[in-house]
């Protein structure tokens, strides 16, 4: 089972935290202070996690990272997702993030555009009027029960 938790800011990230060291290295930061997390659990193991906060005018999603052995099943998809939706329901007018070139496809996949590169980072950026979270659109399966015709 998949299951989904969101951490305010200030909130005690002792869950959230192995994800982020597994992955990145590295542990609770002062942006923790200013950001809402989220953890995804597959069958009641913390498998994923990523965090929001407003920056600049912006909301800016960051360390979204999935367990090395919990890849290639949508639980990264389901963070940036969940991010996603976190900034629309805060009615985000940009959502930003930096990423290294090797994930840019995976973000260009929800809408995000390459704006700048700086070093090893691609600044990223989808409108907040261009956020779409249904799956279903643009879907190419015609023999999927959801669709209507
Ligand atoms: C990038 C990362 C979060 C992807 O997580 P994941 O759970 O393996 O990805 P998903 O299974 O949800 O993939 C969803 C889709 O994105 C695609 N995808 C995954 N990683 C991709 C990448 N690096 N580039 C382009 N597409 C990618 C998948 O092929 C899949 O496509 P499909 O829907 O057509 O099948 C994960 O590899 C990770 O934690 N990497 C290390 C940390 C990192 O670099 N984070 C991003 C910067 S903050």
């Amino acid at each position: 089972m998949i299951q989904g938790k969101w951490y305010a800011p200030g909130e005690d990230l002792a869950e959230v935290l192995p994800v982020r060291r597994a992955v990145f290295g590295r542990g609770e930061d002062p942006l923790d202070a200013e950001s809402w997390n989220v953890l995804v659990w597959e069958d009641e193991v913390p498998a994923a996690s990523g965090r929001i906060w407003w920056r600049d005018g912006a909301y800016r999603l960051g360390d979204l990272c999935v367990l090395p052995d919990r890849r290639g099943r949508k639980l990264g998809d389901l963070v940036l997702r969940l991010l996603l939706f976190k900034a629309q329901s805060h009615a985000a007018r940009e959502v930003r993030l930096a990423c290294s070139p090797d994930c840019c496809g995976f973000f260009a996949r929800l809408g995000f555009l390459p704006e700048s590169v700086s070093g090893q980072e691609t600044e990223m950026l989808l409108e907040g009027d261009r956020i779409e979270l249904d799956s279903c659109k643009n879907c190419r399966k015609d023999n999927c029960p959801n669709r209507k015709n």
